[in-house]
């Protein structure tokens, strides 16, 4: 006898959306165990900002400034831009899929490289456009001149991840320069930061740089990586009014919390900034170093500038994936391409490498990075 379908299962849905896996996040660290699948900040928020979330909770009561104003003019000033040139959302996902929706829509096309950010086709899908992917280069980085090509009178936004996640390589200021002189202006480009703070390559582009140069560009910013404040989700988009009007016409309302704009705040205060700055330095090193120590036992790990790097395991990364699992250490994997691990605490560092180190010879054989 067939099992009875589940309630719902005869509701006409858009079929595009029932067919999307839902997002997917990492598994839960075991108690003893190290979570490096989200790229996560491993340090504990600091005093001042819990201070500022606990006062935010006494008007939780109150809906909160749905303009997010006191943020906004903040950021602007630090950007020198006006206060209607940058729009704050719950998390830079959030601000990614209303920019997606203010400018595509079915019949139109996305740009972006693959692998990128695993939202990205989702994201594209919900607004009833089709993903266009460029591959990776060899080294992992965009491809732009790829990218370039790939546009056509039916493209309505390109996205540029640099850092990229998952693998870790930028896109040069000098290479997105010659890109953005390729990409007509009435086309929408994005220019995803989230990882930004990390970056040491100064050679990298930096998109509080290019603010008002182009008619058609957005950077996007997150308090979740750097100013680790993933849990409360704030993020920032900044370019120019037009474009973030349209944007706040398709974005969820009111969905950016008293207490998320008074945490971005307080993380802003030259004291508390300056310390997780350091914090952030010091997750820079720990990822360089073990890069280094990653590249001596014979992996091929690519350049990597966010706050994790890209173990090309091919097809040995499931494997690869749950041996360090069972070390207690929970990546993110993406079979049969690579394993992506978020640089955490320093006392996963030792076990990371020593269970990387014992796979060498089986998972690199014949993967080049
Ligand atoms: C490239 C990239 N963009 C955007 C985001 C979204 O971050 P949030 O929504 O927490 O700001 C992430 C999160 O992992 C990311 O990796």
């Amino acid at each position: 006898m067939n099992a009875p379908e589940p309630r719902g299962a005869g509701v006409r849905l858009r079929p595009e959306i029932a067919a999307l896996p839902p997002y997917r996040q990492g598994r839960p660290a075991p108690a003893d165990g190290f979570k490096l699948s989200s790229n996560e900040n491993p340090f504990e928020p600091l005093p001042s900002v819990v201070d500022a979330v606990a006062a935010a909770a006494s008007t939780i009561n109150r809906y909160p400034d749905a303009t997010a104003l006191a943020l906004r003019e903040r950021l602007a000033e630090r950007y020198g831009v006006t206060a209607d040139e940058v729009l704050v959302g719950a998390g830079s996902v959030a601000l990614l899929a209303a920019l997606i929706q203010a400018a595509a829509a079915p019949g139109d096309e996305v740009v972006y490289s693959w692998r990128s950010f695993e939202a990205y086709p989702g994201l594209v899908t919900v607004s009833g456009a089709t993903s266009v992917q460029v591959p990776n280069r060899p080294d992992h980085g965009h491809d732009l001149e790829a990218m370039a090509a790939a546009i056509t009178d039916r493209t309505r936004v390109v996205m540029v991840c640099s850092p990229n996640n998952p693998t870790g390589a930028v896109v040069t200021a000098a290479a997105f320069e010659a890109f953005m002189a390729k990409v007509p202006a009435d086309l929408l480009v994005l220019l995803d930061e989230a990882y930004i703070e990390f970056v040491r390559d100064e050679a990298s582009v930096d998109g509080a740089t290019l603010l008002g140069r182009y008619p058609n560009l957005v950077v996007l910013r997150t308090f979740s990586k750097a100013y680790g404040l993933a849990g409360l989700r704030v993020g920032y988009a900044i370019g120019p009014g037009p474009i973030l009007d349209a944007a706040r016409a398709t974005i969820t309302p009111l969905s950016v919390t008293a207490a998320s704009t008074a945490a971005a705040l307080a993380s802003l205060e030259p004291v508390a900034e300056a310390e997780l700055l350091e914090r952030v330095g010091v997750i820079a090193e720990r990822r360089d170093r073990v890069r280094e120590a990653l590249l001596e036992q014979g992996w091929r790990i690519p350049v990597a500038q966010g706050n994790f790097i890209w173990v090309p395991a091919g097809e040995a990364t499931a494997e690869v994936a749950e041996r360090l699992f069972d070390a207690g250490l929970v990546t993110r994997a993406f079979p049969p391409a690579g394993i992506r691990v978020s640089i955490g605490e320093e006392e996963s560092v030792d076990s990371l490498l020593r269970i990387l180190g014992e796979l060498v010879p089986a998972s690199q054989e014949g993967h080049p990075a």
